[in-house]
């Protein structure tokens, strides 16, 4: 599934962030729109670069995070899915251990400009 399908996904352009406001290997959560539909993400800053992935376990469909609760992050660049701890890299959103091994989160591609907004990117994910 891509996450340019998913309800109130961001338009290319959409700021999501500041680079400088972003802590360094901790993900941020983000929300666009309301309810069921909400669009949930993730942004994590891994030194001079930028991540962002939608925040949906592949396991169930569910955030990996309780709501309004930080991440559960774990050495090494990794976060733990706090309902059945798959475990994903912040580097690629590939799941590395648990129920749901080898698949991925899904990415957002992001571009930082000139002035440190981090916005979405129509870069092809790779
Ligand atoms: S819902 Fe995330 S590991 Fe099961």
């Amino acid at each position: 599934m891509n996450w340019k399908v998913c309800a109130n996904a961001p338009a290319v352009g959409t700021r999501l962030a500041t680079i400088g406001d972003l802590p360094h290997d901790t993900p941020v959560g983000f929300t666009l729109g309301g309810g069921k539909d909400a669009f949930r993400g993730l942004i994590v800053r891994l030194g001079d670069r930028v991540k962002a992935y939608v925040n949906r376990c592949p396991h169930y469909a569910v955030p990996l995070n309780r709501d309004g609760d930080g991440f559960y992050v774990l050495p090494d660049n990794r976060v733990m899915c706090v309902v059945h701890c798959a475990v994903f890299g912040l580097e690629d959103g590939i799941c590395v251990d648990g129920p749901v091994r080898g698949d991925r989160l899904m990415v957002i591609p992001v571009a930082v400009k000139d002035d440190g907004s981090v916005v979405v990117s129509d870069q092809p994910v790779e």
